[in-house]
């Protein structure tokens, strides 16, 4: 079953609370929070206030994408505020296993990115011990980029180590998922499908995740 992660980073913040009712009654399975620090990505959002705030008034899993140089430091105020997902990057970390304990001590579920230029080659060996994994399909920092099906081939990879019984970890994908390109992504073994602008661009919610889904 396909799950639709809502980025709220395309939402109206002035009005965040109509924002994230409109997708929840739109029929989005999770809420997609993107935490940028302007270091590891040009762009600052939010941090665990606004997680916290969010939390209050939704009932959708909270998935938490840290776009940070140092995600291990600030993961626990994440956990706090109620994030149901942590998922860090590749790129930052040295010792990925004790990264994946360390999450996992925070009694959230464990996810790790990768951006489109970084292979899986050092996600692999711990492939079995998170519970998801979040392939980037635009360069991370913003809304509304075009989708790079070369990362396609990365989520192939995935859903074979999966068939092989290496990980049990949801397949995800964040970036230009629209209509259109979430059928690429579906095909080629997507289980999570985040979308920001596709959703939030549009007057309706509804229409549009269905779209996405594919059904
Ligand atoms: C990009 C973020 C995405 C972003 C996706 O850095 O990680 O979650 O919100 O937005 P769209 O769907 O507009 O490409
Ligand atoms: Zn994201």
């Amino acid at each position: 079953m396909i799950k639709i992660a809502a980025s709220l980073l395309s939402a109206d913040f002035a009005v965040l609370k109509n924002e994230i009712t409109s997708v929840e009654q739109g029929g989005a399975d999770w809420l997609h929070l993107d935490v940028m620090d302007g270091h590891f990505v040009p762009n600052i959002t939010f941090g665990p206030l606004i997680v916290e705030a969010i939390k209050k008034v939704s009932r959708l899993p909270l998935d938490v994408h840290l776009m940070i140089t140092d995600p291990l430091k600030y993961a626990p105020e994440f956990a706090k505020a109620g994030a149901d997902y942590i998922t860090i990057h590749t790129e930052v970390i040295g010792d990925l296993a004790a990264a994946v304990e360390q999450i996992k001590k925070l009694n959230v579920k464990v996810g790790l990115s990768v951006n489109p230029e970084t292979p899986l080659d050092k996600a692999l060996p711990v492939i079995g011990d998170i519970d998801l994994f979040l392939v980037m399909s635009v360069h991370p920092g913003f809304g509304g980029q075009k989708f790079m099906p070369q990362v396609l081939e990365k989520v192939r990879e995935l859903k074979k180590q999966k068939a092989e019984g290496r990980t049990a970890a949801v397949i995800s994908i964040d970036g230009g998922i629209n209509p259109e390109t979430s059928s690429l992504a579906r095909e080629a073994g997507a289980e999570v499908l985040v979308a920001g602008a596709a959703i939030f661009k549009h007057q309706d919610r509804a229409a549009q995740i269905k779209a996405i889904r594919g059904i």
